[in-house]
């Protein structure tokens, strides 16, 4: 019998073929997000922040499948406040999703419905899962890319709105280069 080559490789970052997504976020569609408005403003708008490649092997709200992606997330900060994903809770609420470090350093930040506040380090191979009804934010600590993966229902689809209106409860800001959530 032959053996296949797999359908898919994922390797530095790429994954190709049908299917696959990549969507990018320069600092002007993150207007909001960062607390220091002034050092934003003074910023190039068309500045990387990070980029997805997923792979969607069926249509967004199916029941049962399941998908995934490679996020990675430029070095940077604004104002001391690292470069970081917009974060959302699942348009489905109770959706979980893991995470995996594959380069670089970061912060994975959580934040419940009652908006308490934790985090995890991210690094290669660290591991997380994260269970319904918690938001989700990572954080680019490093000087280099952070780049991590992650699998999530095909129906979970994403909350953006309630993060954009109230953000998250505490912030990652560089203080004196050390990473503190406050
Ligand atoms: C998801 C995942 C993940 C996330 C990206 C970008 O639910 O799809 O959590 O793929 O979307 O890391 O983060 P934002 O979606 O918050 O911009
Ligand atoms: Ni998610």
């Amino acid at each position: 019998t032959i053996i296949n080559e797999p359908k898919r490789v994922f390797r530095d970052d790429h994954l190709g073929g049908e299917g696959v997504d990549k969507s990018i976020r320069k600092l002007k569609d993150l207007r909001g997000i960062f607390k220091d408005e002034r050092a934003f403003e003074n910023m190039d708008p068309e500045t990387l922040v990070y980029e997805v490649i997923s792979y969607l092997p069926v249509k967004e709200g199916t029941q049962g499948g399941v998908y995934f992606g490679v996020t990675s997330i430029f070095p940077g900060s604004v104002g001391g406040e690292y470069f970081m994903t917009k974060g959302h809770f699942h348009a489905m609420i109770d959706r979980t999703e893991f995470y995996w470090g594959i380069k670089g350093e970061g912060v994975l930040i959580l934040m419940d419905e009652q908006r308490r506040v934790w985090a995890e380090k991210m690094f290669p191979g660290s591991f997380h899962y994260i269970p319904g009804r918690v938001a989700h934010r990572v954080a680019n600590t490093g000087k280099e890319l952070l780049s991590f993966a992650a699998s999530w229902p095909s129906d979970a689809g994403h909350n953006y709105e309630e993060i954009a209106r109230n953000g998250f409860a505490k912030r990652l800001i560089d203080i004196n280069g050390v990473a503190s959530l406050i």
